[in-house]
């Protein structure tokens, strides 16, 4: 498998593909199917909606990596919170203060979360062996953000206002938060994932210190949490729009085995800062796949042209748009697998 050898920090080349929400809207198959399910919601809490919709993107364009179709936002649910996602605005539910009430119960936990892990096996026996199975989960910081505002657009003013005010009580949201997302990681390793993403969506909204608090300290623990179960467990974390100091950071302190950045990081930089440690992920901007052409194409060979030689996985910087062309999609994907 091309990507679980970059993740072993060989520099394959041309490099594995896959892109984050690669499965989604700008799909047909992918519109159909949600209509007949009535909801996204319903359709992550069916395993076997969500392994079809995850075998979408791998079908159309033999993306290298499979991820499955789910949401951060399980994990809240499975701590006993009511979510619903609305659409062109993401997840809303009732703010939380404080851990009291959160589910703690692992038996619990597992069974909320049971359409993942049968999502998983169902997938993983439909792919063919060169295809890795990504699993993935919010970062505390991220779950947090949503549990403390209710929903994602204030510029996580609330969990700040709340680290900011009661630190003790915050820590113990973060610390809850973890343990649900290494719990469920760890099963999906068990289900059939080769390789766990964390997305820590929010990491941009922090101070220095609150960075390394809230976001690289959880992670860390996450990561040696995984690995004591399974030493072996292959961890992409995804800070996005942390500051180039804090993805050095990151990379250097959390023990993952890639780091995917945004579209703002110069890959040249990527390449002298980050490389020499871990693998770098990353970093095509979501609207030039949007906008396809000349502009594609450059963007695309200036990332090529940044890591060749090193142990990297091409990705977009952010998740696919909705309005993106499937014929950009197939561009991009032909264009990295004839990079020489
Ligand atoms: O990458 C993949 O293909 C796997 C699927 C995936 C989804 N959400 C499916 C989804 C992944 C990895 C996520 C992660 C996720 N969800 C994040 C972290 C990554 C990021 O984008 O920053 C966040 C912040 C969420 C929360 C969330 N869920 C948002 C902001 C939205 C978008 C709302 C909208 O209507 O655009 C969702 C819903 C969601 N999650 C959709 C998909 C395909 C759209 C659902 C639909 O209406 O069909």
């Amino acid at each position: 498998m091309k990507l679980t050898r970059v993740l072993n920090r060989e520099p394959v080349w041309p490099p594995p593909i896959w892109l984050m929400r690669q499965a989604g809207r700008y799909l047909p198959e992918y519109r159909e199917l949600r209509a007949r399910a009535g909801s996204f919601w319903n359709m992550c809490n069916s395993a076997e909606m969500a392994a079809e919709v995850t075998l979408h993107p791998i079908r159309r364009f033999g993306f290298d990596a499979a991820i499955v179709f789910s949401d951060i936002m399980t994990v809240p649910a499975a701590l006993g919170c009511d979510v619903t996602i609305k659409e062109n605005e993401g997840p809303v539910l009732a703010p939380v203060a404080s851990t009291a009430g959160l589910v703690r119960d692992q038996a619990r936990w597992q069974e909320a979360l049971a359409p993942v892990y049968g999502a998983l096996k169902r997938v993983r026996a439909g792919l063919d062996r060169e295809t890795s199975l990504i699993g993935f989960a919010g970062a505390p910081w991220t779950l947090a953000t949503y549990l403390a505002a209710g929903r994602g657009r204030d510029e996580q003013k609330a969990a700040k206002l709340w680290a900011y005010r009661d630190p003790k009580g915050f820590s113990e949201l973060v610390e809850l938060l973890g343990e649900c997302v290494a719990f469920h990681l760890i099963k999906q390793l068990e289900a059939g994932a080769g390789v766990v993403q964390l997305f820590d969506s929010w990491a941009s909204a922090l101070t220095s210190s609150g960075f390394t608090h809230w976001v690289v300290e959880p992670t860390k623990k996450i990561v040696s949490k995984v690995r004591s179960v399974h030493p072996q467990a292959k961890i992409i974390g995804f800070p996005r729009a942390a500051t180039l100091a804090g993805y050095e950071l990151y990379a250097r302190e959390t023990g993952v085995d890639a780091i995917s950045v945004d579209a703002s990081v110069p890959m040249r930089w990527a390449r002298q800062a980050l490389s020499p440690r871990l693998s770098v992920q990353g970093n095509l901007d979501p609207i030039a796949l949007v906008a396809g052409g000349k502009a594609l194409d450059e963007a695309v060979d200036d990332i090529l042209a940044a890591l060749k030689g090193t142990a990297f996985v091409f990705n977009l910087g952010h998740g696919v748009l909705q309005e993106t062309p499937i014929a950009h999609v197939e561009r991009l994907v032909a264009r990295v697998r004839s990079a020489g």
